[in-house]
């Protein structure tokens, strides 16, 4: 053994287990009464150099005893471990995509899992549907002033929905009923020749959703005596009319403080409808 070897110079296995040895026993009293400490070791050559050169031969002769939990590790387990690190670091490699967040969002799973049922469209497209639907808006909200038959109160200027040329006749139109029925109506109105005037019917923009406007209007157009829409098929007043009314008269205020007139309602014409494109007449 030289010097080389100690001051780790070699690759001596005996001598670098030693030194390893002497690291992890690291007794201090050992090393004061040997006289090995790390100056000695690193000094070059020299007296130093000898005797530690003679101790080390001394300790090289009795093996340390083995300790537990320092005993060296099988090969084996070196080499399972080995193959584990590098599996594992093939693993990360192929399977992370490069760690992106994105890969992993919990909001994609809604892209894998199966679609979610929509809602049942609340847009009723047949008379029939449309009616019960507005049946019971009616009952709750109209009735109370109109009357469970659309008989109206004439003694309280209240005008009567049967057989009114509003709902069903001549100056009956989705444009003119859905504005009605969406910012009320106030002011003097004819209704089966007789002059109403002094009550307010009051706005349902801001109470009832555009189907159930279109409902409602549906209901009292074929209830009692009214028969507006016979054929049963295409109804006359749908939510989509009444949405696109809400939209002509875009920004009028839904709260009743701009019912609409009957002189208002008679300046649209009676062919006119919501659904055409151009202004809506009563922006003339
Ligand atoms: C608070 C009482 C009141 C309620 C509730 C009411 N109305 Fe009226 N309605 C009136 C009055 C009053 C008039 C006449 C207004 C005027 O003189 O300008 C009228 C007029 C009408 C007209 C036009 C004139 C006619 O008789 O054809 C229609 C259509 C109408 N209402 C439908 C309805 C519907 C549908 C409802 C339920 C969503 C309803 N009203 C709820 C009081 C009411």
């Amino acid at each position: 053994m030289n010097e080389s070897q100690l001051t780790g110079a070699s690759s001596d296995p005996v001598a670098a287990m030693h030194r390893a040895q002497m690291a992890q026993m690291n007794d201090p009293v050992m090393l004061s009464a040997t006289g090995v400490s790390d100056e000695a070791v690193e000094e070059p050559g020299g007296t130093a150099s000898d005797s530690v050169q003679g101790l080390h031969e001394m300790v090289m002769r009795e093996q340390a005893e083995p300790r537990d939990g320092f005993e060296p590790v099988p090969f084996w387990v070196a080499v399972v471990c080995g193959a584990l690190l590098a599996w594992g670091g093939y693993y990360i490699g192929t399977y992370t995509a490069d760690f992106r967040a994105d890969v992993y969002d919990r909001a994609d799973l809604k892209n894998v899992a199966p679609p979610v049922k929509p809602l049942p469209d609340p847009d009723p497209q047949t008379v029939e549907e449309l009616k019960r639907i507005g049946e019971q808006k009616y009952q709750t909200i109209c009735a109370a002033c109109h009357g469970a038959n659309g008989q109206g109160q004439p003694a309280q200027n209240i005008p009567p929905l049967d057989g009114s040329e509003w709902v069903v006749g001549d100056q009956a139109s989705a444009a003119r009923l859905s504005r009605i029925l969406l910012y009320g109506l106030n002011g003097p109105i004819t209704v089966s020749g007789r002059r109403y005037n002094g009550a307010v019917m009051p706005q349902q923009g801001n109470v009832l959703k555009d189907y159930e406007i279109a409902g409602v209007l549906m209901y009292i157009r074929n209830s009692w005596s009214n028969k507006g829409d016979p054929d049963n098929a295409k109804p006359a007043i749908t939510a989509a009319h009444v949405k696109a009314a809400r939209a002509k008269e875009s920004g009028r205020p839904t709260n009743g403080t701009q019912p609409v007139t009957e002189a208002e309602l008679l300046k649209i014409p009676i062919t006119y409808s919501d659904l055409d494109s151009g202004p809506p007449p009563t922006k003339n």
